[in-house]
This record gives C-alpha cells, sequence and structure tokens, in this order.
C-alpha cells in the first residue's frame, strides 16, 4: 500500500534519523558504540523503554543500518544515529543519561585487564566528549576493565571541571544479575525473586558476593557458598570460554545494563528508595580505595 498522510504524520524517515510525531514525554538517552555485541541488544531494550523519549545511537560503524531497525519498533522513543568522530557531539547534546558499552571484548585466556590499552583511550575519547556536550549527563560505564575504566573517566572529568562523582556509575548490575540467577538455582527459587548484594571491584576475586546479606534470608553450607563465589566470580570467564573466541557475555550485559539504566532514569525521575549496586567513587574503612563496588540509593545520589 503507498504511504498514506496518517503514515507520514506517524513517522518522517530521513536517512537514519527517525522522528515520531507525539513521542512521549521523557528523558533523552545515548548509547555510545550501539553497533557492538552488547550495544545492539541494548539499544532495542532502551527503544523498550518507556521512561525514554529520545535515544541516540552512536558508534564508529554500522550505526546507520542500526539505527534504521531499531527506528522501525512503534515504540515512544525518538531514534536518531550518529555515525565517527565527527557526529560524537551531535550524539551526546542533551543527553541525560550516556551508556558506554565501546571497546573490544575478552577472548579465552586473556583478563579483563588486556583490554585497558585499547579500551582506556576509548573512553577517554568519548568522556572527553561528554564532558564538552552534556556534562550533567548520568554516566554509566560498561567498557572493561571496569575497575580501570571508571577512574579513567573520573580523570578526564575531573580535568574538564566536569567531575561529580555521584553521577558516574560503573555498570556491574551483571554480576548481581548472575549471582540472583545461580543463587536461585541453589536454593530452588525464582531467580526473579532473589537479591544478592556484589560489592567490590569487576574482575576475578573482587567480585564479592554478600551471599550472607542475601534476599530473602536463607543460609549456605560451605560447600555451596565455595561453589557459588566461584561461579559468581568466574561468570564472565564461563561465557568467554563458551563462546571460544568469539567475544564476551553480550545479551545478559545488555539486560543487566537495561535494567541498571531504567534504576538510573526511575531515579532521575524521582523515585524513592532506588537500590543497586554500582562500580563508584567512595572511600573504604580498612583501605583507601579511590573506586568501590558498593550498594547505592538512586535517587539520593542526585537530589
Ligand atoms: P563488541 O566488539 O561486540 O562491540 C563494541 C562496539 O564498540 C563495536 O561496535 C565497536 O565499533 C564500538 N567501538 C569501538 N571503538 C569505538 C569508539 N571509539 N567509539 C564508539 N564505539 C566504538 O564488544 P561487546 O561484546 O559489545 O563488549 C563491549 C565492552 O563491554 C567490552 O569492553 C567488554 O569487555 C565489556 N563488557 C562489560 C561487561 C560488564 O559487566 N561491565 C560485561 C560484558 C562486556
Ligand atoms: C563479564 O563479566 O561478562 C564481562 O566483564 C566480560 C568479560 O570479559 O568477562
Amino acid at each position: 500500500r503507498p504511504p498514506t498522510s496518517q503514515m507520514e504524520e506517524v513517522a518522517i524517515l530521513k536517512g537514519s534519523d527517525c522522528r515520531a510525531k507525539g513521542a512521549a514525554p521523557g528523558f533523552k538517552v545515548a548509547v555510545l558504540g550501539a553497533s557492538g555485541g552488547i550495544g545492539q541488544p541494548l539499544s532495542l531494550l532502551m527503544k523498550m523503554n518507556p521512561l525514554v523519549s529520545v535515544l541516540h545511537l552512536y558508534d564508529v560503524v554500522n550505526t546507520p543500518g542500526v539505527t534504521a531497525d531499531i527506528s522501525h519498533m512503534n515504540t515512544g522513543a525518538v531514534v536518531r544515529g550518529f555515525l565517527g568522530q565527527s557526529q560524537l557531539e551531535s550524539a551526546l547534546t542533551g543527553m541525560d543519561l550516556v551508556i558506554i558499552p565501546a571497546g573490544i571484548p575478552r577472548k579465552p585466556g586473556m583478563t579483563r585487564d588486556d583490554l585497558f590499552n585499547i579500551n582506556a583511550g576509548i573512553v577517554r575519547t568519548l568522556c572527553e566528549g561528554i564532558a564538552k556536550c552534556c556534562p550533567n549527563a548520568i554516566v554509566n560505564v560498561i567498557s572493561n576493565p571496569v575497575n580501570s575504566t571508571v577512574p579513567i573517566a573520573a580523570e578526564v572529568f575531573k580535568k574538564a571541571g566536569t567531575y561529580d562523582p555521584k553521577r558516574l556509575l560503573g555498570v556491574t548490575t551483571l554480576d548481581v544479575v548472575r549471582a540472583n540467577t545461580f543463587v536461585g538455582e541453589v536454593l530452588g527459587l525464582d531467580p526473579r525473586d532473589v537479591n544478592v548484594p556484589v560489592v567490590g571491584g569487576h574482575a576475578g576475586v573482587t567480585i564479592l558476593p554478600l551471599l550472607s546479606q542475601v534476599n530473602p534470608p536463607c543460609s549456605f553450607t560451605s560447600e555451596e557458598i565455595s561453589y557459588l563465589t566461584s561461579r559468581i566470580q568466574n561468570g564472565g570467564t564461563e561465557v568467554v570460554e563458551a563462546k571460544a573466541g568469539a567475544g564476551s557475555a553480550t545479551l545478559s550485559m545488555a539486560y543487566a545494563a537495561a535494567k541498571f539504566a531504567d534504576a538510573c532514569l526511575r531515579g532521575l525521575r524521582g523515585d524513592a528508595g532506588i537500590v543497586e549496586c554500582s562500580y563508584i567513587a567512595c572511600q573504604v574503612t580498612l583501605v583507601t580505595l579511590a573506586h568501590f563496588l558498593t550498594k547505592l540509593t538512586l535517587p539520593k545520589q542526585w537530589f
């Protein structure tokens, strides 16, 4: 059927730029690295989030295709694509929340630290853009090694004079998601009803599931504690090895990142009592660390 005027009213497609009339009020969100293994499903999930009114998809490759594809979903968010460094500033201007899954993933035999040299440079460039174009945005850093990319982002923002430690959040939700799943399996509970706080960092033994603070309250044998701690700490490696060179966790990560981003948006909206685990700047009593994965209450972070 040829396009009718009514259809034209609903969507005006110009290249990769789709403006849906009557888009719902909400927040402006950018995904940097939107064409990647995490970026694509994460962008899809953000397009489904009713709190998102504008969704900017930025990458150095393939954003026209990803954007055209996602823009056909009949949800409220207006989707725009941005390709390459020359369009980074346009992608970032006016954003409320910026999510960063840009960077290379691990292959079997690598540690997350082996990604540092390449990913640190990527995160630095993207954060320089954020400091310039949307200095008040909440920033969710997914790129590994999170234990180092978050401090790098902090240094970029400090240098630019825009640093607000409460707005810079390392995304470690996947550790909680995994912990909930594995604990649910051991206890025979629906994983949706389980909440395991995970603190520390996002690499190997720095991932510390607090199995004594699981909700609903429960107890474990020492064998269960040993099994669960090891499985949660090595969840990323389990996926890297199963993918056998084709990358690391993407789908569960997109789910986790979308869940965390939704909590951030609800926090921005002013909802009370949202508690999440995230890798943020803080001071720990025994050892002074610049950053630590901890539980935080989101609206209190910002207002
Ligand atoms: P991927 O290679 O599939 O995708 C990465 C994307 O980043 C690609 O589309 C690439 O073009 C893009 N990119 C590269 N340089 C860029 C730049 N300068 N600007 C914008 N985009 C750029 O990788 P992936 O599987 O999506 O993983 C991405 C990152 O997320 C990795 O570093 C991985 O280790 C990390 N990760 C973190 C967690 C976590 O829990 N925080 C979980 C899984 C993966
Ligand atoms: C994960 O935990 O799955 C990510 O950090 C990716 C990785 O390299 O393990």
